[in-house]
């Protein structure tokens, strides 16, 4: 099987970077690599200091392929008659041509284009390994959610079933309904997307998010991380990009930054542990080029393996309870193999975060979306894992319950 390594985070963080390094690495390994782009607004060819094809992998060096994803070409390929079907229902209503075509560019389709694009390369037996570089994460992140919220499950694709039987039917009375050409991409889409979701589940794909030591990069992974957490993705390392290096002549001016680059290390140490954390120094100059980016990799991954599964755990998932008809009622679970049965645990929760304390180590975590509105009940640990019971709605019985925004709690272990 291909292993495929997807880089995500925030832009400018260095995903392009990274992706580019750790393909270098892996292709000087004997590793038949490829590295692809799902951004639109593609750079792996600024960073790798040469041209990359849209069509077909471009050799960068032996072993060493590149591919920009052309969501262009993908939309025409794949979606041509959806897309004219959704521009001519829009200009139909007076919108003009252009800003229909815009408008039938539904944001997270292009990709998922791409991301189909990477499961047919992987599919294809030619790789070892597929290195993804994708847009800021925000767009991706939605973009693995959307498999299953398209289909909606198999409801979702009898629904669109009897939708293309009635269309059958009522085509020669209305003349602006879908013709078969849309019925069979969008069926199709619907079947691909089915296969991506579980593709991107397979043991072989693992998800790596870059940040660097800054308050906003860190807020945002935090959640990223516990979504992809939840949605069942292996994030089986965090990457810390743009690290200041600790050196005397770096002058007063950035004593400051470097105090707070620090700060936030350790911040992302307590976020995400026990996943790995890998370090990249800021270098003295743009890494461009391809023995540039072997060196940034080689630092940053020093005698680990870039290509292996760094970490293959679940460290938090969410367990739901509730009977047919009754309020939520989940257990957010955490790992925590570092607890002492003896020792006591603080669990303050703060907004959309909770901190966990036992004896000097702490760790925040970014609270599912499900649980922002349910109260935090009783506590259990057993066998590694710390089970918090949530439930939806306020209860009205005890006082201090009602507390949403901070809630403060010491836990005995059991
Ligand atoms: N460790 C580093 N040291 C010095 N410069 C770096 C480092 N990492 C990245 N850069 C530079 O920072 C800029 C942004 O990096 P890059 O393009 O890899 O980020 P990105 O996350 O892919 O951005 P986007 O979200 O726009 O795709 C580039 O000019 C790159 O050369
Ligand atoms: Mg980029």
């Amino acid at each position: 099987m291909t292993r495929v390594i997807i880089y995500s985070g925030k832009g400018g963080t260095g995903k392009t970077t990274i992706s580019a390094a750790t393909a270098a690495l892996l292709a000087q390994s004997g590793r038949r690599t490829l590295v692809l782009s799902s951004d639109p607004a593609h750079s792996l060819a600024d960073a790798l200091g040469v041209a990359v094809s849209r069509d077909r992998p471009t050799t960068i060096a032996p072993g060493l392929y590149a591919l920009e994803v052309d969501t262009i070409y993908e939309w025409r390929h794949n979606l041509g008659g959806f897309q004219q079907f959704v521009a001519s229902t829009y200009s139909s209503r007076g919108i003009d041509r252009s800003t229909a075509a815009e408008l039938a560019n539904q944001p997270g389709l292009d990709e998922i284009l791409a991301l189909q694009r990477v499961m047919s390369e992987a599919q294809s037996g030619r790789w070892d390994a597929i290195v993804l570089d994708t847009a800021p994460t925000g767009n991706t992140l939605r973009l693995l959610a959307y498999p299953e919220m398209i289909i909606g499950g198999d409801a979702g694709k009898k629904f669109f079933r009897v939708y293309r039987g009635l269309a059958n039917f009522a085509r020669p009375f209305k003349r602006d309904l879908p013709d078969d050409r849309f019925f069979d991409e969008v069926g199709g889409l619907l079947e691909r997307m089915e296969q991506l979701a579980n593709f991107l589940l397979s043991p072989d794909i693992s998800l790596r998010l870059v940040l660097n030591p800054e308050k906003l990069p860190l807020l945002e992974t935090r959640r990223a991380y516990t979504f992809l957490n939840l949605y069942g993705m292996m994030v089986d390392a965090v990457m810390v990009n743009k690290i200041l290096p600790q050196r005397e002549d770096l002058g007063p001016y950035f004593d400051y930054w470097v105090s707070l680059q620090r700060d936030y290390l350790e911040d992302i140490e307590h976020s995400f542990a026990p996943t790995p954390i890998f370090r990249t120094v800021l270098q003295g100059g743009e890494p461009i080029g391809l023995p540039a980016l072997s060196s940034v990799g080689q630092s940053t991954f020093g005698l680990a393996d870039p290509g292996a599964m760094l970490f293959d755990e679940r460290p938090i998932w969410l367990e739901q309870w509730n009977d047919e008809g009754q309020p939520g009622q989940y257990d957010l679970c955490l790992k925590l193999p570092f607890m002492d049965e003896e020792q006591t645990m603080d669990l303050t929760r703060s907004g959309p975060d909770l901190t966990l304390t036992v004896g000097r180590i702490q760790r925040t975590i970014a609270l599912p979306r499900i649980l922002y509105n349910c109260t935090m009940g009783d506590h259990r640990y057993e066998d590694n894992v710390l089970r918090l019971e949530f439930r939806e709605g306020v209860e009205l019985n005890d006082d201090d319950s009602q507390v949403n925004a901070t809630d403060e709690f010491r836990v005995e272990a059991a």
